[in-house]
């Protein structure tokens, strides 16, 4: 895919002149780590799960095995794969200057891996366990040890067991995280969008926040959205093309 150059550089040097720069990124941003986003991800023995039997409370309590595999399934999928040149460069900005906020959707883990700090996992994280009943982290090694359960049992309550630490629908974001992430696109003078629909609120809020208190969008998607559509610039293409080529030298 071609993207207008002159479209590339102006993007480039707002980026280049923000102060304070969000990021908001969503599962776009590992397609091309091979990982398929929520909805495509159910397929073969998982397409005749409706989403919420898979991940909600509701589907949790109803059929406990079920949804500890399906996510067993999604951590090896990620630990099979690696990061892409998207989150390289995104880690490459924030090492590179200071102000730079990253902000996810995506529960894989990657932006870490590939080196950035601090990133606010609006929705969880795959690679941390949670008792269900007190949401204590359950460690490795008991986890290993109970490894034959569907899941293990929790340590941390009688009535408890383990879950992923990934909001649910119907679940409330982790209250800090948010409100983190709302300071950050309320104070930034620029927010670079990728690899989001958004369509899922409150994350899909945060570029709209940003640009009412003044700042500039970018968005990064090969699809227009409604947030491609307000912002000052829609890079039209894939995140792991078009981020490195915004960022190595901005
Ligand atoms: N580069 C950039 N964007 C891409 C690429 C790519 N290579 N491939 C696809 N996209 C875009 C799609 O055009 C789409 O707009 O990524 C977006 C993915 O949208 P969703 O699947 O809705 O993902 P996201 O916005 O992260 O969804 C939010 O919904 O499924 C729940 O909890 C899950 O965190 C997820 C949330």
């Amino acid at each position: 895919m071609t993207l207008d150059r002159t479209l590339l550089n102006e993007a480039r040097d707002a980026l280049r002149a923000a102060d304070r720069v969000a990021v908001l990124t969503g599962a776009g941003v590992s397609a091309e780590s091979n990982i398929p986003t929520f909805r495509d991800a159910q397929t073969g023995m998982w397409a005749r799960f409706d989403p919420r039997q898979l991940a909600s409370p509701e589907g949790f309590a109803e059929a406990p095995d079920r949804v500890w595999n399906w996510y067993r399934w999604r951590r090896e999928l990620v630990a099979s794969s690696r990061p892409n040149a998207g989150h390289d460069a995104l880690a490459t900005l924030q090492r590179s200057r200071p102000g730079v906020t990253l902000i996810t959707q995506n529960v894989d883990g990657f932006h870490q891996q590939a080196g950035a700090r601090d990133v606010l996992e609006l929705h969880g994280s795959l690679q941390r366990t949670v008792c269900s009943v007190t949401r204590r982290v359950i460690d490795q090694d008991w986890l290993d040890e109970h490894a034959d359960a569907e899941p293990p049992p929790s340590p941390h309550h009688p009535d408890g067991l383990a879950r992923p630490d990934v909001v649910w629908f119907g679940e409330a974001l982790p209250a800090a995280v948010i409100d983190a992430a709302l300071d950050a696109a309320a104070r930034c003078d620029l927010i670079l969008v990728a690899g989001t629909s958004g369509e899922v609120h409150p994350a899909a809020s945060l570029p709209f926040i940003a640009r009412d208190h003044g700042a500039r969008v970018i968005d990064v998607n090969p699809e227009a959205t409604a947030i491609s559509r307000m912002a000052d610039w829609h890079l039209a293409g894939p995140s792991a093309r078009w981020l490195p080529a915004l960022i190595c030298s901005a």
